[in-house]
Parts: C-alpha cells; sequence; structure tokens
C-alpha cells in the first residue's frame, strides 16, 4: 500500500465550485483515489488575496468541503483538509518567496489576468501566490499534482523553485508532475466560449455551478453560446459547441468522435438538450448529499480536524528538514 504514489491538489473556496473545475480537476480527483494515496485541501489561504467578507469565506469554505464529501471524495482512505489550519504552508512559503525572482513571478499569467480584474486590489498575496503554491506541493512530496490546464505555469515554476533548492541544499524536495486530463482540461464559459468557464465569473449564465437545479442547467445550456454553424463537430474553429461536446464526452464516456457521430443528423437545440440532460442527472444525486452532508456541521468539522491533524505531521516533518537545510537553529 505504502508504495503507492501520492497524489496532491487543492481547491480555491472562492465560490460554489463550478462543472469546469469539476470535469479539469475534482473529477480527476476521485477518480486517482482508487491508485494514488491521496491528499485534498481547501485553499482557503489563497482565497484572501481576492476575498475580503469573512461570513462570505467561512460559509463558502464548508460549503466546498461538503460538496468535495458528495463528489465521493473519501476521508478513510485520504486526507482531505483546510490550508489554514496547517501552519506549515505560510513558513515554507516565506523560505521559497526568498529563492523566488521577482521576473519570475511577474511573468505568471494568472497574476497579469487577476491583476486587471481587481484593480483596486493588487496585493502582494496575489503576486506571491504562485509560492505558497508550491509550499503547498512540496510540503508533502506529491509524484502527481491533478489539475486543470490553467495551473499548469503554477506548477512549472513549483518545479523550478524546487530544483533551485535542491541545487542549493541538497535533494530536499520530489519534483512533481502535473496531471492534466486529455478531455476537459479547460472547460469554456457558456456566455464567452473564448474564455474559461469560472467561478466567481459575474455572469452566473457562464457557468453551470454544481449546485444549480436542473431546470437552471437546461436552461443555461440552452443558452449557451455557439456559432451559426449546424453541425455537431468539434473544431477550433468553434469553441462554443466543441465545449459542449467536451461536456458531454465527460459524461457519457464516450469519445468525442464517437459523440459527433451519434448527433450528426441532430439539431444544436436537440444536443445542448441532451447535455443539458447528462448533466443534470450526473449532478443531482450530488447535490442530493450534499444537501444531506451540509446539516452535519459536527460532522464537517470532525473531518477537517482529522484531515488537518494527519496533514500537519507530514508538513511538519518536512519543514523541519528544510529548517535544518537552511540554516535555522
Ligand atoms: P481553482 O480553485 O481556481 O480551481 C480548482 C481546480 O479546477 C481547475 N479548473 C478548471 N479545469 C477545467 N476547466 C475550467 N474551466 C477550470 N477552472 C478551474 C483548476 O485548474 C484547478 O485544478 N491555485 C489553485 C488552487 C491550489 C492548488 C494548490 C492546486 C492552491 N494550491 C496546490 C494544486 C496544488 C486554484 O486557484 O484552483
Amino acid at each position: 500500500m505504502e508504495n503507492r504514489k501520492l497524489a496532491l491538489s487543492g481547491i480555491q473556496p472562492t465560490g460554489i465550485f463550478t462543472l469546469g473545475n469539476y470535469i479539469g480537476a475534482v473529477g480527476s480527483w476521485k477518480k486517482m483515489q482508487q491508485e494514488y494515496r491521496c491528499i485534498y485541501f481547501i485553499a482557503d489561504m489563497h482565497s484572501l488575496t481576492t476575498i475580503r467578507n469573512k461570513e462570505y469565506l467561512k460559509s463558502l469554505t464548508l460549503k466546498v468541503l461538503a460538496l468535495l464529501l458528495a463528489c465521493g471524495l473519501s476521508v478513510k482512505q485520504n486526507i482531505l483538509f483546510i490550508q489554514s489550519h496547517v501552519h506549515a504552508h505560510a513558513e515554507l512559503a516565506w523560505v521559497l518567496q526568498c529563492s523566488t525572482q521577482f521576473g519570475e513571478l511577474k511573468r505568471m499569467t494568472q497574476f497579469k489576468d487577476k491583476s486587471l480584474k481587481h484593480k483596486d486590489n493588487i496585493n502582494a498575496g496575489l503576486f506571491c501566490y504562485p509560492t505558497l503554491m508550491a509550499a503547498d506541493i512540496l510540503l508533502y512530496n506529491a509524484d502527481v499534482v491533478p489539475i486543470g490546464i490553467d495551473q499548469k505555469q503554477h506548477l512549472e515554476l513549483t518545479k523550478t523553485i524546487a530544483t533551485r533548492f535542491n541545487n542549493m541544499y541538497g535533494e530536499t524536495f520530489k519534483i512533481p508532475q502535473p496531471y492534466i486530463p486529455k478531455v476537459g482540461a479547460k472547460i469554456m464559459s457558456l456566455s464567452n466560449p473564448t474564455k474559461k468557464m469560472s467561478k466567481s465569473d459575474e455572469n452566473s449564465n457562464s457557468f453551470i455551478s454544481m449546485l444549480d437545479p436542473p431546470e437552471t442547467i437546461m436552461n443555461k445550456f440552452k443558452r449557451a453560446i455557439t456559432d451559426s454553424d449546424s453541425n455537431i463537430k468539434f473544431s477550433a474553429e468553434k469553441p462554443g459547441i466543441s465545449n459542449l461536446i467536451t461536456i458531454y464526452s465527460y459524461f457519457s464516456n464516450i469519445s468525442i468522435p464517437e459523440v459527433e457521430e451519434k448527433f450528426k443528423n441532430k439539431s444544436y437545440k436537440d444536443f445542448k438538450f441532451a447535455v443539458g440532460e447528462i448533466v443534470a442527472n450526473n449532478l443531482s444525486p450530488i447535490q442530493e448529499k450534499y444537501n444531506a452532508i451540509l446539516k452535519d456541521e459536527c460532522y464537517l468539522k470532525c473531518v477537517c480536524e482529522e484531515g488537518a491533524e494527519k496533514a500537519a505531521q507530514i508538513a511538519n516533518s518536512t519543514l523541519k528538514n528544510v529548517y535544518e537545510k537552511i540554516g535555522f537553529i
């Protein structure tokens, strides 16, 4: 059992997560439980870079925890915790910041995007965000990090930071590899298919929330922006319909050419209906479980306490080793 590789990943509680987060990441987390030891966490420290509302953050953190459990993450086999409960994350992030270059952080496309979006709050945390992410990963010596494509650049920087540290102080960190799904690594917005689907989008029609009721899901897909063509064909020139094909392929477990074949004589209207239906049918059981789990606050508190305890054991031991290596006495 102990020979299994370690998968680790996190999600920010900046909103109830979307179908994009599910297809690109959480769905993989669930599947990986069979083969890997898994550590997953709610990145509340990361979300402080954009959220400044105490009650909102508190309630979302618990909701996201309940939703992860409802999606099928098992706390018996894995570790599930809340980032701020394990202090080693902040401590290692500081150490890593001291060997990360200003120019490296300045090149991060997420920093550039988020600075444009939150012009009134371009804080230092937003800038240093990738070093905290590197700490999250390196503390546990993760082998693989299941993420959507938008996090790839952060993972590449994590590898650079880890390699640099190993070269300076001797072998310390394992170099992690990204695990990016072949289908669905970037689910696009339903109202602008050239943009990624995002849980913090102001236009709620642009994303499917994991908690949207079936009628809302059907309506959002009905309104989804597609091109003026009527062929259900996957292509770079047709991002809207390609996005819907990807979503259908994911939930039906059939390949993209098989989806095209299945709907070759159907209209966009019929196809959008089929996509809405398959998504609603897959989300309904998750939503039922979520509603039951969320009511049990004691259970949720217990899950994150136990998770933090197990995570801290691993993280503190890595941090101790790092402190020795860098010369802290
Ligand atoms: P976050 O909260 O933005 O997203 C969580 C995961 O969902 C993926 N994702 C998507 N995948 C496909 N299509 C989309 N439209 C889509 N939108 C988001 C993301 O790639 C991510 O895997 N920085 C991270 C959280 C984090 C983390 C970590 C992840 C903090 N520390 C350490 C891995 C390892 C983030 O903001 O994810």
